[in-house]
């Protein structure tokens, strides 16, 4: 039986979430620890699904996944194939609405698969323009963000509207990411951010232009092993996204737990409302001792993300 698989991973932002839907830069890495797979087989019914949300047949399927049903139509339309007979599996170790850019991701790994399944081949340019239709049904309003980092090998610095830079990372330290457990809705809280723009547009806008300074300045301490400098950036920001009222008392808790355990510095990463945050520490040892104090204090999983491995050199 005709089958083909497509991958892609996670993301983590560390810097630049929100302000980059302004225009801002935004800095994320590559999350590896989180892959997705998709695969795509031949049936004789119409098109199934089969995912952690929902299995059965596509066009019965729920909301979140009328990215996948859009997409699938489309790119049937463009590549003139017949998609009725297919079933779709989605295996992801992405926390889903989590912030950590799992529908990106899917998208990214569906959009491959589906190229593979039709032996056609597929260049960058072409899966973004894929994996953006499919981002602005998911979010609203989104970036880009998620559909580049979630199918590049390497840390990221973009820019909407710009192609994406790949960074050289020359930094030894640890990335801590943590689960709040609460689901975070990407789409509410960019639209959040929305109405702070059009109520108080210059306070609003003044935020967002100072995450960005903080974001050019992460680039730099990047750039030149500044590890300390950088966990005071990381924490500054989570102030901006505070004022930005994307954060929450959980989020805010797990980010102060952080900075008492030891770490340089912590922030909300992604949409916000719940999701995930991050922690920077200078050993891996320190960043096991985080770990365990955000999981005690409420957080329900943790992963450590050794920064200096993401390198592109
Ligand atoms: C979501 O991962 C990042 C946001 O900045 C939204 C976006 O860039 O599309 C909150």
């Amino acid at each position: 039986n005709k089958s083909a698989t497509g991958k892609a991973h996670g993301k983590i932002i560390l810097i630049g979430e929100h302000a980059v839907v302004y225009g801002e830069p935004a800095i994320a890495f590559p999350f590896k620890a989180a892959p997705v797979m998709v695969k795509i087989t031949k049936t004789e019914t119409p098109a199934r699904i089969a995912s952690s949300y929902y299995s059965g047949p596509l066009n019965e399927a729920p909301d979140v996944l009328a990215n996948i049903k859009l997409l699938l139509e489309t790119i049937g339309h463009d590549l003139d194939q017949p998609v009725e007979n297919l079933s779709i599996t989605i295996t992801s170790c992405i926390p889903a609405e989590r912030g950590m850019g799992s529908s990106a991701a899917v998208a990214n790994a569906f959009v491959r698969a589906l190229f593979n399944y039709f032996n056609t081949p597929l260049d960058k340019e072409r899966l973004l323009y894929y994996v953006d239709i499919s981002e602005k049904i998911a979010h609203g309003n989104p970036s880009g963000i998620d559909a580049r980092v979630t199918s590049s090998e390497f840390p990221v610095f973009y820019r909407k509207g710009s192609t994406f830079e790949a960074l050289s990372i020359h930094l030894t330290g640890y990335l801590i990411a943590a689960d709040t457990g609460v689901k975070g809705r990407t789409g509410e809280s960019v639209a959040d951010v929305a109405r702070c723009v059009e109520k108080q547009p210059e306070q609003t806008m003044e935020t967002i232009r100072t995450i960005g300074q903080l974001t050019l300045q992460a680039k730099d301490a990047l750039a030149h092993n500044a590890l300390e400098h950088l966990g005071r950036l990381l924490t500054q920001a989570h102030s901006m996204l505070q004022k930005l009222t994307v954060s929450d008392d959980t989020l805010d808790h797990l980010v102060e737990t952080a900075i008492q355990s030891g770490a340089l510095g912590a922030k909300l990463t992604g949409g916000g409302r719940g999701g995930c945050m991050i922690a920077l520490a200078q050993s891996e040892q320190k960043a096991k001792i985080i770990a365990d104090k955000l999981l005690e204090q409420g957080a329900v999983n943790t992963w450590i993300h050794a920064l200096g491995e993401d390198n592109n050199e």
